[in-house]
């Protein structure tokens, strides 16, 4: 779409900083980039602009990503970057699981010969003639990073052949919202066209509910309303069943359309519900306010009940709640634990306080002016900027990288961190809250302050961010692992490269060095998996209205 990838150039900047080690200070929030960093920092600091040397750094991380999956496991769903194979998940064959998800990536990062490989390949190989009978497709997954990656790339490259696989996996689909109350099966088998449905009705309030920008979307451009409406009735169900505190269990009864007694938390299984009741009023131009209803109420509930700050050093946090006994819908106990995926909702609430915060549409600053947004705007952007200093502080660590899970109390082993990682001590075994999978979440909202401040503090911390990932995730014979103990050097790693990693981090990071004019987001939302998907106003009319 825009100028050349200097890939060269990355390289041998890359190889450049590899002998500069970059630290989080442990008595301050901003990370500390080198003297020799500030030198090369061209534009001033509240400018849009392109820092083309920081991007093409990224894009070439994304080969030596790709290139290792391309060499040792092409086709293959998933990637395993140590033993350098590859595995299907189903054992009839892939469904394109990494290609899909990772393609869009190379159309924005101008990859044209990674791409062509990769279209060759989406066009001569990709079949969903796959047998799912042993559950291995699930619904929710299968939407997001193969549906919603068709779609972006279709958007991005107007080339028909990706809308023709999208309309065939989204048929083979259909038939799991075939439910008594409209939520769908959590699981698909794809060659047989049918839904399989979880053996106790449950079913992610997550899963559910993400799922519909995709639907919608391919609605819009087939003009087929059985996709959205499909969508929509779930949405439709989970606000029949809602809580006083507009609050979603992460689980629920996918046969009565209940909510199950289950943990309330915006993190695994409840996360991307709450990003996408913004999402889905933002896809469709802000003409349905069903969904602007359902994001305040649930942005109040957030506020009343999970917002925290640590007492020492005032670390924000979103708490967890355990619904308890009984009168478990108004009863619960609360849990100071942030799982690494909560730290999406700092750039939603940003995103959500210029949108459907703002006083007036259209009429919102880069940085916003607090007098432009509403009370509740000021409220979202005031905590989402404090959360995602939070979100920071968890990359306070032996590697710069976030756990998996922390805890926000303080550290019995450091004490001067006002958190800790459960079942963690220096040379202790590894505990799974520890990893850091190369997850995106906080590069994501670091994204989104980006765009909406222009504060370069955002683009430092991105940095930092992004050194750190190539400092201890990087393999030098090809591709990127997670790693074990984020505050153990010298780090362990697991042979995994997980597809988010080329579909969401290295695209977030990525997207935070180019100017504004890439993506923007008056024009586009991304979907949970960061597909792009554009804004539109429906030709459809609703069925689940105010
Ligand atoms: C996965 O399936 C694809 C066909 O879609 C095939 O090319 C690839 O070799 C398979 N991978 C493994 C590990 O069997």
């Amino acid at each position: 779409m825009r100028r050349r990838t200097l890939f060269y150039f990355g390289l041998l900047f890359i190889a450049a900083v590899g002998t500069h080690l970059y630290f989080f200070s442990s008595s301050s929030d901003s990370p500390h980039l080198s003297d020799w960093d500030d030198v090369l920092e061209e534009e001033p600091s509240t400018s849009l602009a392109a820092d083309p040397r920081k991007r093409d750094a990224i894009a070439a991380a994304f080969k030596h990503a790709w290139s290792a999956y391309e060499r040792d496991a092409m086709g293959s769903d998933e990637y395993h970057p140590l033993s350098h194979t590859g595995k299907n998940l189903s054992h009839t064959g892939g469904i394109g699981y990494t290609i899909v998800d990772a393609i869009d990536t190379m159309l924005l990062m101008d990859l044209h010969q990674e791409y062509s490989r990769a279209r060759d390949w989406i066009r001569d190989s990709l079949s969903f003639d796959r047998d799912g009978a042993s559950r291995c497709f699930n619904t929710f997954e299968t939407t997001i990073r193969v549906l919603g990656g068709l779609l972006s790339a279709h958007h991005l490259s107007s080339d028909d052949m990706y809308l023709k696989h999208a309309v065939d996996l989204a048929d083979r689909m259909l038939p799991a919202f075939n439910t008594a109350t409209g939520l769908p099966d959590t699981s698909v088998n794809l060659a047989a066209h049918s839904g399989i449905a979880d053996p106790g009705n449950h079913i992610s309030t997550a899963e559910a509910t993400t799922l519909q920008l995709e639907f919608r979307d391919l609605a819009q451009l087939t003009k087929n309303t059985d996709y959205w409406y499909k969508a929509e009735k779930a949405m439709s169900a989970v606000y029949a069943a809602r809580l006083p505190s507009n609050l979603a269990p992460i689980s629920m009864n996918s046969n009565d359309g209940s909510f199950l007694q289950s943990d309330i938390r915006l993190g695994s299984r409840g996360d991307s519900y709450y990003e996408y009741l913004l999402k889905q009023y933002l896809q469709t131009d802000r003409t349905e306010p069903i969904y602007r209803k359902m994001y305040d109420d649930a942005m109040q509930g957030i506020h009343d009940h999970l917002v925290q700050k640590t007492p020492k050093r005032k670390l924000t946090y979103i708490a967890e709640l355990f619904p308890k006994g009984a009168n478990w819908r108004t009863t619960w106990d609360i849990n100071h634990k942030q799982d690494h995926l909560v730290c999406f909702l700092a750039g939603s609430l940003m995103l959500g306080a210029t949108t459907a915060g703002a006083r007036t549409r259209g009429v919102v600053s880069i940085p916003p002016q607090m007098n432009e947004l509403t009370k509740a705007g000021q409220r979202d952007w005031k905590t989402g900027v404090a959360l995602l200093e939070g979100c920071m502080a968890t990359h306070q660590t032996a590697t710069g990288l976030s756990p998996e899970i922390a805890q926000f109390q303080q550290s019995p082993q450091q004490p001067d961190r006002d958190w800790h990682i459960k079942g963690s001590r220096p040379g202790g075994p590894a505990t799974y809250d520890a990893r850091y999978m190369l997850r995106p979440e906080t590069v994501e909202s670091l994204f989104l302050a980006w765009r909406l401040t222009g504060e370069q503090k955002y683009r430092n911390y991105a940095w930092g961010i992004f050194q750190a990932i190539e400092k201890h995730c990087r393999l030098p014979g090809g591709g990127y692992a997670t790693v074990v103990d984020v505050d153990t050097v010298p780090v362990r790693h697991d042979d995994k490269q997980e597809t988010f990693f080329l579909s969401e981090t290295l695209k977030y990071l990525y997207l935070t060095f180019t100017d504004a004019s890439v993506v923007p987001l008056d024009e586009y939302v991304f979907n949970t998996e960061a597909h792009p998907l554009p804004i539109f106003r429906p030709s459809i009319k609703p069925k689940f209205t105010l």
